[in-house]
């Protein structure tokens, strides 16, 4: 698999409580590189988009009224395999699923406040790093 690139965000929980340096200490022990960051506070026009594919499902309204309770920092990572790396650094969904030594074993409070979020696939981190990074952003 050659380099791949794929899209991150710290969530607020996360920035909440200070651990935006302990999440990219765990992003690059996993030798994938931030290749690409910045702290934003969405709106909720932009949460709504970003999560439109769960526009149905029951936890919608409170996943974008959290996503936008705080400041995120939207990541671009770069690396072998980063979709795959990056999913597995980050742990389950749902952080009593998560394996140790994964960000969400170590620091996510829920399955909602589950610190991090990381793209499932090579076609949607396209999609995504385009919703928040135009590419003289992205420095490899
Ligand atoms: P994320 O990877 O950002 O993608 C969708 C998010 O919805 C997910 O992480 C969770 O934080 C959040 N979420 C909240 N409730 C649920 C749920 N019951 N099942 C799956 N995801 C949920």
């Amino acid at each position: 698999m050659a380099t791949q690139r794929t899209f991150s965000i710290i969530k607020p929980d996360a920035t909440r409580r200070n651990l935006t340096g302990a999440i990219n200490a765990k992003i690059e022990e996993a030798g994938l590189r931030i290749v690409g960051q910045k702290r934003i506070h969405m709106t909720k026009a932009q949460a709504e988009a970003f999560y439109a594919v769960h526009a149905e499902r029951p936890f919608y309204n409170d996943l974008v009224s959290f996503m936008i309770s705080g400041p995120v920092v939207v990541q671009v990572l770069e690396g072998e395999n980063a979709v795959a790396a990056y999913r597995q650094v980050m742990g389950a969904t749902n952080p009593a699923d998560a394996d140790e030594g994964t960000i969400r074993k170590a620091f996510a409070e829920s399955i909602e406040a589950n610190s991090v979020h990381g793209s499932d696939s090579d076609e949607n981190a396209g999609i995504e790093i385009n919703h928040f990074f135009t590419e003289d952003e992205i420095v490899g």
